[in-house]
């Protein structure tokens, strides 16, 4: 079988103009590398899957270049980038190279792991002029790791360079975060989620819709590496041609169709209709219900059962559906008054007394106005 590598992994971008989305980190990144205005220590924070190991490695690709170049990206920025020739660059393209160090703190937060750490940061790199330590999910070191970790981040060794990354930058204490240069990465937007699949898709030979591309986009909700990993899915399914139906289908979504033929339902007053199981959009029941089993499990009033009769008798139901829409919620009022009428014919004793407290509270405040009034 021939050697398949998720979209993810094949399309990580190797330099700073082809990252998507992150403009201001690369941007500051490449003016630091062309001034010799290297930081010891950098903190990347921001979602999953937006580029922040990408950038640490072309970040520490590019310092390590011993030809490095000015180029101009896409949108016409001149800015610094590795040569990908030199022997340095090969070195990290065949990942080879020894200039740099990954840690995955989430499975080493232990003292002795930065134990460890700290004493291989004091070896010089054999080649290149620095060695970058790239450590993953720092969020997640003990409290004891951290304060082990504080001397070495504060002054490293010349050539040492640190790289932390995590996804919860609430976690790093104050100590750490004073002593790094932080950046926030942005969450991908759906406009270039979509312009970077279509690239992929070109290169890889798949045809495909806008439409198909922004349903991905927009369930990946920022992450590109979600996106890939969409994208590869709906590939496997729909073969060769994306369709935005069956994408839907590989992905889980409701399509457009379904949420306006639901709408469609509610405004003719058929809210009941478009919740029974059947009725197209069927299986919305269970979720706006509360996701609570089988509706006949739960108590329906008179001769109501199922979906429609819980419907019109829960205040769950119509509060989960309608409190977007005022219009709509209009619609569901009417029902709630006839599903009341029919309830205190039920329970004529209960509605009676309460009706008796309603009056006896409406006499009360009338006499408290008209005491109000005389007084003044
Ligand atoms: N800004 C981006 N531009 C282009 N591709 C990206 C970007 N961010 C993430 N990716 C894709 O997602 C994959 C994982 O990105 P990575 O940098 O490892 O994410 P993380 O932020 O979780 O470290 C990359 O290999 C690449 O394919
Ligand atoms: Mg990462
Ligand atoms: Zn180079």
């Amino acid at each position: 079988m021939e050697n398949f590598i998720v979209s993810a992994r094949k399309y990580r971008p190797a330099t700073f103009a082809s990252v998507v989305g992150q403009r201001h980190i690369t941007e500051t990144l490449r003016n630091a590398i062309s001034r010799g205005q290297l930081a010891h220590a950098y903190l990347f924070c921001g979602p999953r899957g937006v580029g922040k190991t990408t950038c640490a490695r072309i970040f520490a690709k590019a310092i390590n270049c011993t030809d490095p170049q000015t180029t101009t990206g896409p949108d016409g920025a001149a800015g610094f980038e590795a040569c990908g020739r030199c022997e340095s660059c090969r070195g990290f393209d065949e990942g080879r190279s020894f200039n740099i160090h990954e840690l995955d703190a989430a499975s080493n937060n232990s003292v002795e792991d930065i134990r460890n750490l700290t004493d291989q940061v004091r070896i010089p790199p054999q080649v290149g002029r620095y060695s970058v330590y790239i450590i993953d999910e720092v969020h997640m070191l003990s409290a004891a790791a951290f304060n082990a970790f504080l001397k070495t981040l504060e002054e490293p060794p010349a050539h040492a360079v640190f790289i932390l990354a995590t996804t919860e930058k609430h976690k790093i204490i104050p100590t750490i975060l004073s002593r790094c240069q932080t950046f926030d990465f942005n969450r991908i937007r759906v406009a270039d989620a979509v312009g970077y699949m279509k690239y992929i898709a070109h290169t890889e030979g798949v045809t495909c819709d806008e439409e198909s591309l922004n349903l991905i986009a927009r369930k990946a909700d920022g992450g590109m590496r979600d996106a890939l990993s969409m994208f590869d899915k709906a590939v496997s399914f729909c073969g060769a041609e994306l369709r935005y139906k069956e994408v839907a289908t590989s992905l889980n979504i409701l399509d457009y169709d379904t949420y306006f033929d639901t709408v469609d339902t509610v405004l003719v007053r058929r809210g009941a209709g478009a919740l029974r199981p059947g009725a197209g959009a069927g299986f919305l029941g269970p979720d706006l219900y509360g996701g609570a089993g089988e509706p006949s499990a739960r108590p329906a009033c008179g001769s109501q059962s199922g979906y429609g009769g819980a419907f019109r008798c829960h205040g769950a139901a119509d509060g989960a559906l309608w409190r977007p829409g005022g219009a709509l919620r209009g619609g569901v009022s009417v029902r709630r008054h006839r599903a009341a009428g029919r309830s205190r014919l039920a329970h004529p004793h209960r509605h009676q007394s309460a009706a008796a407290g309603r009056v006896g509270a409406h006499e009360a405040v009338h006499a408290r106005r008209t005491r109000l009034g005389r007084g003044r």
